[in-house]
């Protein structure tokens, strides 16, 4: 403990010299920066030398990671052990992407098998599905899969499918998630159900929202195709009896464990839907992508070690920088939902302020994420990026290969993401500006009037993430990359990164509130929850 101490300590203290400094100083400075602080693995290229530490932070903020022992955190996790104590449960979404013959434990106990069983189970129906040998009970091919499910039953499999999708898909994936029944009604407009398969995702099948749209998805069906209809159902669950009792057909229930978080999810039975309207082969890509970062976690020195990397240079900028936001800007269209899966990847990990003993946490925990695809937020936000009052750190990713359209056009987006991270970093003195404007004609006075506006102060941190090629195998590597990133800051806070308690609440109280909105109870309040109760109640 005095250890750590001790290397947080030196770590405060290089932010106090951090402030001081310019980022774009230390090129000059400190010769083979951009080699020392970015790193390639797994087909993606992390570079971390646009952030705000010098080499010799990195080094202090290595060390902290060193002797808060995270190789042996990282082992407890790879071995299974109780690493999510206030549920009792390991946290063991990496065999599920591991290759057949594995041999993963959840505290000692196989679970392989198992996991290679689903997975079987999975390659056939997708494959029957896909070839039309599988087909609805009317004879007809499936064209379309109505995804339902919300949080980690959602996010994974939607970013997926938006990010790997054909032009023209032989079968196409609609999401609903939100208890809202527009999402439902868009995502069932169109389609015929004689060609629909519905997919309801739910670790526990209790979720109110997936329920409520499960629960309309099969009258849709029904109604069309009578009581036969349930054999279009699919369920993927960690409580299979529940999905059966609700009418999925035995061997159309995929199960999953209860040592599978929900935002970890995505690499199990969750990701079905994908597998199917991808195909296989893509879905088995995806896994190996996320088992290569599994492999370059467990195998490369922290040095190297692009999940310690990410995590550390995070921290810097939340608990040394004191900076409590981070934006996320895929420039790639078909990464636009990145944001939004890592917000609970981050948020619902790592939003805890409670150590794994219960004790308040001795420094700030996630920061907020929030961000949408380049070059669509340049013209939404971006301004406050590099003028607001708040240092905002920015990571940015990028595709080299282009993927689809116009070839010029994809130069195009590079050469935006390229200019915003350097135009963060570099900025544009007054001095700059002046000169700008004179070149322009411009009067003394004007100028003068001009140059707070329009100078740009800089030294604005940002991290950068090429993907060579956006494929189901670097898109894999993408998410597990940010996975064990997460699980790196969980272990410096000391946070239990597996759990979600701050969840409840809400739904607690939601539904005690729905019988009052209903007209059938009564309960006390607050007097503006009481208003809002009154005015939106039922008549
Ligand atoms: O939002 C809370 C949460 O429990 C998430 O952790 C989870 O991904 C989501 O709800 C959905 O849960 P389920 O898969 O059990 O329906």
């Amino acid at each position: 403990m005095a250890a750590t101490d001790a290397a947080w300590a030196r770590l405060q203290k290089a932010g106090e010299a951090a402030r001081q400094r310019r980022i774009l100083d230390l090129f000059a400075a400190e010769p083979g920066r951009l080699d020392r602080l970015a790193a390639d693995a797994c087909g993606l290229r992390l570079d971390l030398s646009k952030q705000p530490w010098s080499l010799g932070d990195f080094d202090a903020a290595l060390d902290l990671a060193r002797v808060a022992e995270i190789e042996a955190a990282r082992d407890r996790l790879f071995a299974g052990e109780t690493v999510n104590a206030s549920e009792n449960r390991a946290a063991l979404h990496m065999a599920l992407r591991a290759p057949d013959g594995a041999d993963w434990r959840d505290r000692g106990v196989p679970v392989s098998g198992e996991v290679e069983a689903v997975r079987a189970q999975m390659k056939a129906f997708a494959q029957a599905v896909e070839s039309g040998a599988k087909r609805g009970v009317s004879g007809e091919p499936f064209k379309a899969i109505v995804h339902i499910g919300i949080g980690g039953s959602d996010l994974g499999p939607r970013l997926i499918w938006e990010a790997l999708r054909p032009l023209n898909p032989k079968i196409e994936i609609r999401f609903a998630a939100n208890v809202d029944p527009s999402e439902l009604a868009f995502a069932l407009a169109g389609l015929e159900p004689a060609e629909t398969l519905v997919v309801v995702v739910s670790k526990t099948f209790t979720t109110q929202e997936t329920l409520a749209n499960a629960e309309a998805a099969r009258a849709w069906l029904r109604d069309a195709l009578g009581p036969a209809a349930d054999a279009h159902l699919v369920a993927v669950s960690a409580a299979p009896t529940v999905a059966q009792a609700f009418g999925v057909p035995a061997d159309q229930v995929f199960g999953f464990w209860d040592w599978v978080g929900g935002r970890y999810s995505v690499w199990s039975a969750v990701g079905l839907s994908c597998a199917v309207a991808l195909g296989w082969a893509a879905f088995e890509e995806l896994l190996a992508g996320g088992a290569a970062m599994d492999a370059h976690f467990r195998a490369a020195p922290l040095e190297a070690n692009l999940p310690v990397r990410l995590a550390l240079a995070h921290l810097f900028n939340r608990n040394i920088l004191s900076r409590p936001i981070r934006a996320v800007i895929p420039y790639a269209q078909r990464l636009r939902l990145f944001p939004a899966f890592l917000q609970q990847l981050e948020m619902e990990s790592n939003g805890k302020r409670v150590t794994e003993a219960g004790a308040p946490v001795a420094r700030a925990t996630a920061a907020s994420v929030f961000g949408d695809a380049g070059t669509n937020g340049q013209h939404a936000f971006f301004q406050a990026l590099h003028q607001g009052t708040d240092v905002v750190p920015v990571d940015f990713v990028a595709v080299a290969e282009p993927r689809e359209g116009d070839p010029a056009a994809h130069v195009k987006l590079l050469a935006n993401v390229i200019a915003q991270a350097e135009a963060l970093m570099v900025g544009r003195s007054a001095g700059e500006v002046r000169e700008e404007l004179t070149a322009k004609g411009a009067s003394a006075e004007e100028i003068e009037r001009l140059v707070p506006q329009r100078t740009f102060p800089g030294d604005r941190p940002s991290g950068f993430i090429l993907m060579q090629a956006l494929t189901p195998r670097t898109l894999g590597a993408l998410i597990a990359l940010h996975e064990h990133k997460v699980f790196v800051e969980g272990v410096l806070w000391g946070i239990n990164s597996f759990d979600q308690w701050g969840v409840e609440l809400g739904k607690a109280l939601a539904s005690r509130i729905l019988p009052e909105l209903e007209g059938k109870a009564s309960n006390p309040h607050d007097p503006s929850t009481a208003d809002l109760i009154g005015r939106l109640k039922s008549k």
